[in-house]
């Protein structure tokens, strides 16, 4: 049998891709913040001096002052100083992979988290993770963005500290017709997550909107490389508009966050484990049973479904008419007004 010869990557290429990667994991968060987080957090109780922390997460005690005070900025309380030690006034609400992974054991989300300050887009990082090989179940969480992507090329503002912005990358044995099906699992998995924080249920308008009082406060983006019959990888990313008080004047009319409905703080480390749980069941039984399961929970809890008259504005056009359930890929049906049946495949879905 005839050895095969090696793969060559041109160099040109490689080395752009190597930078882009080095560029975008540059600010990866330090490990050590994270140990000082999860050491502060296990801790809560007692005052723990700067010398004990120092020592344990192998700093400074120097250093361990200057991430406190970076800490403080990004609104965790911890009180005291280098002389006197510091305690932690409540468990932080950051996306800190240690706090988050220790309660996500047993899923397949648990062992690569990577977590970021402030990034360009948690996407962009799962695709260039993707494209270097990195296992599935990989997640990537971001306390800000400062180019969250929508789809249809729309941004998706992105405040520090206030949302959830988070991407999965997933490599499923599926063909590249049904990835919209992640899509799908995932507004299911973010709804079931958020469920409990209001007062009556979200709605999902087709495919992955989840919507409050008429209000979009979720929107999903997935992306992917794929052969014709084989998806290599997906990257799933999930924006929740969890704690922000307000939004931008442009999308006031059509945007909000849990907190704004509720007139309450929200734990954004709670609803995320939430959501990395429901993704993990959701996934696993659309792998051992296939989209019916999905669908059927999809006709539950989206209005939109069903008998709901819309607006379609695909790529290239407009039309109206009534949803009629979706195809087994997660395709959605529309009668038209003359009776034909269209099958959207992706489009803004507007309620009339
Ligand atoms: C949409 O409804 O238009 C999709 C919005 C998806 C936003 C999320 S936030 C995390 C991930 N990173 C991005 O740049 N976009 C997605």
């Amino acid at each position: 049998m005839a050895t095969p010869a090696p793969m060559r990557i041109p160099a040109a290429k490689a080395s752009t891709r190597q930078s882009k990667t080095a560029k975008a994991m540059s600010g990866l968060t330090d490990s050590r913040i994270d140990a000082l987080l999860s050491l502060l957090s296990e801790n809560s109780t007692i005052v723990i001096s700067g010398a004990k922390i120092a020592r344990e997460i192998h700093v400074s005690r120097g250093t361990v002052w200057r991430w406190v005070q970076k800490l403080r900025a990004l609104g965790v309380e911890i009180s005291g100083h280098p002389r006197t030690g510091y305690h932690i006034d409540r468990i932080p609400d950051v996306l800190a992979p240690k706090l988050v992974s220790r309660r996500l054991l047993n899923t397949q989300f648990w062992k690569h988290i990577y977590h970021f300050f402030k990034v360009e887009s948690t996407n962009d990082v799962a695709m260039l993770l993707g494209d270097k090989g990195e296992a599935h179940g990989a997640v990537v969480l971001a306390e800000e963005q400062s180019s969250g992507r929508g789809r249809a090329g729309r941004s998706w503002v992105s405040e520090r500290s206030a949302g959830i912005y988070c991407s999965i990358l997933l490599r499923p044995d599926i063909s590249p017709a049904h990835a919209s099906l992640l899509t799908l699992l995932a507004g299911l998995a973010a709804r079931d997550a958020v469920t409990d924080e209001l007062e009556s249920p979200p709605d999902i308008r087709w495919p992955n909107d989840l919507l409050v009082g008429g209000k979009k406060f979720c929107g999903i983006l997935t992306e992917m490389r794929a052969e014709t019959d084989r998806v290599r990888y997906a990257v799933v990313g999930i924006g929740i508009n969890v704690n922000q008080t307000k939004m931008p004047t442009s999308i006031a009319g059509i945007a909000t966050s849990l907190r704004m409905v509720s007139g309450r703080v929200h734990s954004r480390t709670d609803i995320l484990v939430r959501l990395l749980r429901h993704i993990n069941r959701y996934y696993n039984l659309f792998l051992a049973n296939g989209s019916a399961p999905l669908i059927r929970r999809f006709a539950e809890v989206s209005s939109y479904f069903q008998g709901k008259r819309v607006k379609i504005r695909t790529a290239t056009r407009t039309f109206e008419g009534v949803t009629s359930g979706l195809e087994p890929s997660g395709i959605l049906r529309v009668i038209r007004d003359d009776g034909e049946t269209e099958l959207v495949l992706s489009g803004d879905v507007m309620e009339i």
